[in-house]
């Protein structure tokens, strides 16, 4: 019997431990390249997650069809056509009839085609003898979309490409409420305090102030690398990303208005992507606009933190966002919400609390508004921490690093047998 599937994948216990450590399934950053992928389901429940999978936005790049019909279905389409790159299988039944199936498979299936197997038995012989066959990964049902993406990001994940780094965009709910500020306080709270590598990247192009905030002046930054057309590559983000400290980036905006910005999505997603790869925490500050660029930017970022004063207008904006974020971003982290310039002498303004509850968020941080500080911090070209370490805004901005970063977050392993296996023996019944 010859095997058609190809027996070295990147399974078995090596793989499994990499899905052991991931995040919680919402976390899973990386897209998916231009594959093709095709599922054939047994059940209603795993078709509807695979539907699902199919629109989330790490599956835009993909061509990716679910049908019903199972293994039976599978075979009798690829009799007559070509495999894709990915084929995804629900087998209601296990043992030799599951294994006689896959040969039958096999015959009709093209060597570099991936096969992930959803299945209903929770069994390790079983799991052995898919992986003898070259089944690239067997995933236990139920499973939810987010199972099926990160599996088949284990599959194409290229050497470092597990590293890709998370993007988190900030988007003020009206101008002026200070969102470039907590980004930047954001991302040096990242890089200090928790040591992270990050790159910050001013999108307000004509008007951004993260040079200035920085004290910096790079002579070069996020113009150049969005204009660059045909020589975009690493080499030359890695080139534009402007040292400011040991692990903090700036990606700084021209602040000029010696010409337009009518930018397009294509080239902002080719520094983005890029950028991602070079760098574990990529932070966006969002100009205050709405425009097909703005918009899918927001849509696409792996987290987003939505800045709001605590007034009326801010709580329409915000309400209006987190309706669009929820509508598309279905399998994502829900927006963290800030609350800044709180406690304006005079100003009659919605408490805090109430104004994460109308847009059922948990509030992430509340700052006060402190003209003296954040002023003083502004003109000086200072971080807050910088220009007063004990401020209570420097532990607001490490508090929302740490939210973001996950490290409240209890790991999940992805729905692989070998996690769920792995995950047993750690907490062995009974004990
Ligand atoms: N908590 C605060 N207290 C006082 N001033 C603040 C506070 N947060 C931000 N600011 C000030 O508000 C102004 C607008 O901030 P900015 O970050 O540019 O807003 P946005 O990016 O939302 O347009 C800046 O002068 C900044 O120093
Ligand atoms: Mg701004």
């Amino acid at each position: 019997m010859t095997l058609a599937f190809d027996q070295e994948r990147n399974s078995g216990p090596a793989a499994a431990s990499a899905a052991a450590a991931m995040p919680g399934s919402a976390q899973v950053a990386t897209l998916l390249p231009r594959i093709s992928i095709q599922a054939f389901c047994d059940t209603r429940e795993v078709f509807a997650a695979l539907e699902e999978a199919r629109s989330d936005r790490r599956t835009s790049r993909t061509q990716m069809s679910v049908q019903m019909g199972g293994v039976a279905a599978a075979i009798e389409f690829y009799e007559e056509s070509p495999t894709p790159n990915v084929v995804i299988l629900e087998c209601g039944h296990s043992g030799d009839r599951l294994l006689a199936d896959l040969d039958r498979l096999a015959e009709v299936c093209d060597q570099e085609t991936q096969v992930v197997v959803v299945g209903h038995a929770n069994d390790v012989m079983l799991y052995r003898q898919l992986m003898a066959r070259g089944v690239s990964e067997y995933l236990v049902a139920p499973i939810g979309p987010v199972d099926a993406i990160a599996a088949m990001c284990r599959l194409f994940a290229q050497e470092g490409q597990q590293q890709i780094g998370r993007s988190v965009a900030f988007i003020g709910a009206k101008g002026g409420v200070g969102a470039s500020t907590i980004a930047h306080n954001f991302a040096w709270a990242m890089s200090q305090d928790l040591t992270k590598n990050v790159a910050l990247a001013d999108l307000d192009l004509p008007f951004g102030t993260a040079g200035l905030d920085f004290n910096q002046d790079p002579a070069q930054g996020i113009a150049d690398a969005i204009f660059a057309g045909d020589r975009l590559d690493e080499a030359l983000i890695d080139k534009l990303l402007w040292k400011c400290t040991e692990r903090l980036s700036l990606f700084a905006a021209p602040s000029t208005l010696d010409r337009d910005y009518d930018l397009d999505f294509e080239s902002i997603e080719s520094v983005i992507d890029l950028t991602r790869g070079l760098v574990p925490h990529l932070v966006l500050d969002l100009p205050h606009q709405w425009n097909g660029w703005t918009r899918q930017t927001l849509l696409s970022a792996d987290d987003i933190v939505i800045v709001a004063a605590p007034d009326l207008g801010n709580l329409r904006n915000a309400k209006n966002l987190v309706d669009l974020l929820k509508q598309h971003r279905r399998n994502d982290r829900q927006p963290f919400l800030v609350l800044n310039q709180v406690g304006i002498p005079k100003r009659p303004e919605i408490a805090p609390r109430e104004f994460a509850a109308a847009l059922d968020l948990v509030l992430s941080a509340e700052i006060a508004f402190d003209p003296q500080l954040f002023g003083t911090a502004a003109n000086n070209g200072q971080m807050i921490s910088e220009a007063q370490a004990n401020a209570k805004a420097a532990d607001a901005f490490r508090q929302l690093a740490r939210c973001v970063v996950g490290q409240n977050d209890t790991p999940r392993g992805a729905n692989t047998l070998i996690a769920q296996l792995m995950a047993r023996l750690k907490h062995p019944k009974g004990k």
